[in-house]
Formats: structure tokens, sequence, C-alpha cells
């Protein structure tokens, strides 16, 4: 019933409106429902998972559910007191940056339908880390809900060059530890939509952020959200640099700067204003999670991110390797019953195998 409601009812009207308009009612609405137990309990009521256990210690974090809410979608942790009643175990709240970030030009959100996808132009729009510091100490922390922190360089003129970028990166980690607000850390070098490119996708320009990094004092995991768009040799270079640092794991990944790989490019605007997700991430992330997973084993935790629509892509990724997984678009365009469908689905997997 959900299920139908959704697909056959809400999502065409829904997709009729602007997408960044929708994405910030959704936010208000489910931002003021979570504050009142009978908002929390319907919602829970509709989307909460109910069936075998599906708990996973990872880095020792405990996940009710190895569903995450991937960057991006909760930039300002305003959901961080309400997503565990849709049946998320987690989310990477932010991307935050150490000052406030306008965004770029609108329009930075639009569907791609036939092609399942969204072209993804915010800019790492949100209130600084300071305000969403104060936001997450002021919010009650749901019991068993595990809040990442996605961290990235302001998108402005100010952090474009390569010292201020780090020092940026820099602030916000320092202060979100000295604050011990969050229960990891995602640091996100590859948004393609920044002032100055994606910078710090290079080992050269990784590595001198890594090592300002490692002199801020941590007791989380930290985990690098890797770019998709570069070819294995170049990814495992950037693999074989961050192995001699204290990473814990990667988030396997971005977003696809490359409209020509969409079902339907012809959706795509004419010149680059953004990158994609969706479909068009599906097999470039299961690939290189497969991939990471068979040269380096068990040195790095994955968190499989990128064109999870259904059941089966989210266990193609479980498969490729993937300790735990985000996702955004598939909530989107398949409802968020996706959510519990995953969950029954690993369960039922789990239990089988018992
Ligand atoms: C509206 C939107 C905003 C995003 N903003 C961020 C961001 O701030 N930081 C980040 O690391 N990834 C960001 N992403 C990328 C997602 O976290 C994710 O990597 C990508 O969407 C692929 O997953 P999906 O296909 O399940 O959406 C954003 C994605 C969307 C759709």
């Amino acid at each position: 019933m959900i299920r139908w409601l959704y697909k056959r009812v809400l999502k065409p009207i829904l997709f009729k409106m602007d997408a960044e308009f929708v994405h910030d009612v959704f936010i208000q609405l489910g931002h003021r429902a979570g504050k009142w137990k009978l908002g929390r309990w319907l919602i829970a009521m509709a989307y909460g998972y109910r069936g075998p256990s599906v708990e996973k210690t990872v880095d020792g974090i405990r996940y009710s559910t190895p569903i995450q809410l991937a960057a991006g979608f909760d930039y300002n942790g305003k959901l961080a007191h309400v997503l565990d009643c849709v049946g998320f175990g987690g989310e990477e709240i932010g991307s935050v940056t150490a000052r406030v970030c306008k965004g770029n030009e609108k329009p930075r959100l639009k569907r791609m339908i036939q092609s399942q996808s969204l072209v993804v132009y915010k800019g790492l729009k949100n209130d600084g880390v300071e305000a969403i510091i104060q936001r997450l100490k002021a919010t009650v922390k749901p019991e068993g809900f595990v809040w990442g922190i996605s961290i990235a360089k302001t998108n402005d003129a100010q952090s474009a060059d390569k010292q201020a970028g780090i020092e940026d990166y820099c602030y916000s980690f320092r202060r979100l530890n000295e604050e011990q607000i969050g229960d990891f850390y995602t640091i996100n070098i590859s948004c393609p939509n920044v002032h100055g490119g994606e910078a710090f996708t290079t080992p050269e320009m990784l590595e001198p952020l890594l090592d300002a990094l490692k002199e801020i004092p941590t007791t989380k995991p930290v985990y690098i959200k890797m770019p998709i768009n570069l070819p294995w040799a170049t990814f495992n270079q950037l693999l074989e640099l961050i192995d001699s640092y204290p990473i814990q794991g990667l988030v396997i990944g971005n977003l696809n700067k490359e409209y020509a790989h969409a079902d339907y490019p012809e959706e795509a605007p004419a010149t680059y204003r953004g990158g994609l997700s969706g479909k068009v991430c599906r097999k470039l992330s299961t690939d290189l999670i497969r991939k990471t997973r068979e040269t380096w084993k068990d040195r790095f935790t994955i968190i499989g991110c990128g064109g999870i629509l259904s059941v089966s892509d989210a266990m193609e990724k479980i498969e490729a390797g993937a300790d735990l997984l985000q996702l955004i678009t598939g909530m989107i365009f398949e409802g968020p019953h996706l959510l519990k469908d995953i969950s029954r689905a690993i369960g039922e997997r789990e239990d089988g195998g018992n």
C-alpha cells in the first residue's frame, strides 16, 4: 500500500515540482514530524524495519541496519533525530564546511527521470560547521542511530587555493573532534561542483591534506569519500597513499561527472553543470568496490554508495565487498520503503546462512 501510494500518487505529483523545492519541503516536514512522538511513530509504522536482525558492528560502531543516508540530503543535520524511523542505521550529515556556504547558483538540482539520476550542482550549500555543531548538540540523538559527519572545504574563492583549502578541512575536523560531535568522519575530497574543481583527488594534493589532518587527535574512524571517474590504476595510487595514514575506510563513491554514461544523455544539461547521481553511478562504484576489496583485502572498511535503486543493486554492492551501504537517489525514485526491502533481503540471507 505504502509502496503503491508513493509510486502511483505521491511521486508523480512531486516529480512535477522543482527538485530542490521538494527536497527543502521534505527536510522541513521530517524535521517537524520527528519532534513529535506521534510523528516518529507514524513514520516508523510506515517505514521502520521489523524483520530478522541486520545489526552490524563496523570499526567499533554498531549499526541497527547497514544502510545510511548518503551525504548531501541532510546537509544541515536537521533530520538527525528522525531518520532512524525510516529504517536508516545512520547518516552522513553535511558535507559541512568551515564557513557558511551559500552553494552554487540555482538551478542546482534537476531530475533525469528516464536515466534515474539527478544532476547535482548544490556546491556544498550548508550552514557551516559551527552552526551545525550547535544544532547537533541541541538534538536528541536516537538510541543506536549513527551520526557520520562529512567534511568538505568551503566552496568559495577564499578556500580555493591549496593551503587555505587544507586549513578549511582541518578547522572543521578539529572543531568536531573538540566537541565530540559525530561517530565517524568522512573527508569529502571528491565533490565535483566546487570553486577551483575537485582539488584533492591527486596524490600530490591529497598527501599534504592527510598530513595536516593526521596532526589532529581523533578517537573516531575516518573515511575518505572517493571519486568514481578515475581509471583503476589512478584510483589505486590514491589507495596506496591513503594506506599509509590512519584512515579506516572509504566511501565508494561520489557523483559521476560523465554525462555520456547516462542511459539518456540528452536529459543532461548541454554543458557541464554538476555531477550525476543514481543509476549512472551504479556500475562504476560497484566495480571499484570489487577491485578495492580484491586488492586490499580487509585493509579498508568499504561503504558502498552510488546507484542503489533496488534490492539487487544493494546485494551486488555487498557481494562486491561493501561492509555498509549509503544511498539517496534510490529513496527518491523508488520511495523510502526501498530501505525496508533491502534490510529484509539482507536479514533473510543472513538468517538462511545460519
Ligand atoms: C542532492 C545531493 C547532494 C549531494 N551532496 C553531497 C555532499 O554534500 N557531499 C558528498 O560527499 N556527497 C554529496 N552527494 C553525493 C551522494 O552522497 C552520493 O555519493 C551520490 O548521490 C551517489 O549515491 P546515490 O546514487 O544513492 O544518490 C550529493 C548527492 C545528492 C543527490
